[in-house]
């Protein structure tokens, strides 16, 4: 199976930079993009700012106990590791690598991706 290229992107300093809000998540844009970024136990994950099922901001919305986030619209919730709609509305959530190296924290954006979120 072919390798989908990855392009990486570095959306902060440290995590320390990163502006989350009281529900630990962030609006954060990055090479042109805005995505939603969240941490739940010291783990960072990323995925597309807005919701597929009616475009809720994600951001906005919170974390489970699990770390699911969950929309702020119409709550239904997606599993930050797959995209995978937990809830079970048979939606997909767009996600994102994200790595934590020394130069900074940097989200990877697969090539030739039709960037429709
Ligand atoms: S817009 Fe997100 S659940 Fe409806």
């Amino acid at each position: 199976m072919k390798q989908k290229k990855i392009n990486w992107h570095k959306l902060a300093d440290s995590v320390a930079e990163i502006p989350f809000s009281s529900n630990s998540m962030a609006s954060v844009s990055v090479a042109g993009k805005t995505i939603c970024v969240a941490l739940h136990k010291d783990q960072l994950m990323a995925c597309a700012q807005k919701c597929p099922h009616a475009g809720g901001m994600m951001a906005e919305g919170h974390l489970d106990a699990l770390g699911n986030i969950v929309c702020p619209l119409h709550r239904y919730k997606f599993n930050l590791q797959n995209g995978r709609n937990v809830s079970g509305e048979g939606y997909f959530l767009k996600t994102f690598r994200v790595e934590i190296r020394k130069e900074g924290v940097f989200v990877g954006f697969e090539e030739n991706k039709l960037f429709n979120w």
